[in-house]
């Protein structure tokens, strides 16, 4: 028998506002993701192909619209994975390429590996001639790290004075911003999740957050449901906070209770800030955040996509 089809997305938890060009886009996504499960493709389709438009947009933190890391590098992180058979895929500290989620699912069907990280995984994407994006000029690397500082509440002394990448880290407040991502149920009642991300402000060269480790950042079983991340990855790694959203939905709880004790969990315990999307496998959902904000909708084809910028807390 098949099931009523459903996507979720998000463009990141935050305090920041969605913009009109983010919550077009955002719509826009849902409506192609959802067309393809209409259709009867399976949900790892339409988790990629929406993924693929927030991050070619470029007003997302993620592929083309991706933040700087200290020294002036775009590396990015991602992740899909798919709940009949626990398949996985993931690429770390990518550069060069327009869509990381893609080299995520080239990870996942083309080898018998999780994870690549770093140049390996950049010239891994190279051999399946992934689409390419250009390296900062050194205007946008001058541009982005004196927005990152500003918006970091550093004041024009501080910023003279910061010469180390240690002292930067150490001073600023970091703050994740726009990850983006997507969870989906096909026709066949399998569920599938994704996440993409440029990472946070002021981070050092060669951090990475909670997007491309599966279990952190995405989680995805068909005897739960499934589960993309967003916020400061430090904290969403320390708790596996999406597989431990995922374990609570295989234990019977609903998304709203999984999401709203896991979130609670890691603010007091490491006062983590995160919003998520959970998908439970019998078509239940939940988008929750514990930061102000989280850029976020849904849609199962009657109406129009749902998107707004505030949900459950
Ligand atoms: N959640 C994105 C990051 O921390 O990199």
């Amino acid at each position: 028998m098949t099931k009523p089809p459903l996507i979720l997305a998000h463009g990141g938890a935050g305090k920041s506002p969605m913009t009109k060009a983010q919550r077009a886009c955002l719509a826009e996504a849902l409506a192609s993701g959802y067309e393809l499960l209409r259709r009867g493709a399976p949900s790892i389709d339409a988790v990629e192909t929406t993924i693929k438009i927030l991050e070619g947009s470029g007003v997302f933190n993620a592929g083309v619209g991706s933040c700087l890391q200290l020294d002036g590098s775009k590396r990015m992180d991602a992740s899909i994975m798919e709940g009949r058979d626990l398949r996985a895929g993931a690429v770390a500290g990518i550069e060069l390429v327009r869509h990381p989620i893609s080299a995520a699912r080239l990870v996942m069907e083309e080898t018998a590996h999780v994870l690549l990280v770093g140049p390996s995984a950049t010239r891994f994407a190279r051999h399946w001639k992934l689409d390419r994006q250009s390296p900062p000029t050194r205007a946008q690397q001058k541009a982005a790290s004196v927005k990152a500082m500003k918006r970091a509440g550093l004041s024009g002394a501080q910023r003279r004075t910061l010469s180390v990448f240690a002292q930067m880290q150490t001073r600023s407040r970091r703050e994740a911003r726009d990850t983006v991502g997507a969870v989906a149920l096909d026709r066949d009642g399998t569920a599938a999740a994704g996440a993409s991300t440029g990472g946070i402000a002021l981070m050092l060269p060669g951090r990475v957050g909670d997007t491309p480790l599966i279990g952190c950042g995405v989680y995805a079983d068909n005897e739960a449901g499934a589960v993309s991340m967003t916020g400061l990855g430090e904290g969403i790694i320390r708790l596996a906070v999406a597989k431990e959203i995922a374990d609570r939905l295989a234990g019977g709880a609903s998304p709203v209770m999984a999401v709203r004790l896991v979130l609670a969990k890691l603010a007091t315990r490491v006062q983590g800030r995160a919003g998520a999307l959970v998908l439970a496998k019998d078509g239940r959902f939940a988008i929750a955040h514990n930061t102000a904000r989280m850029t976020a909708g849904y849609w199962n084809g009657s109406g129009k996509p749902v998107v707004k910028d505030k949900f459950e807390r």
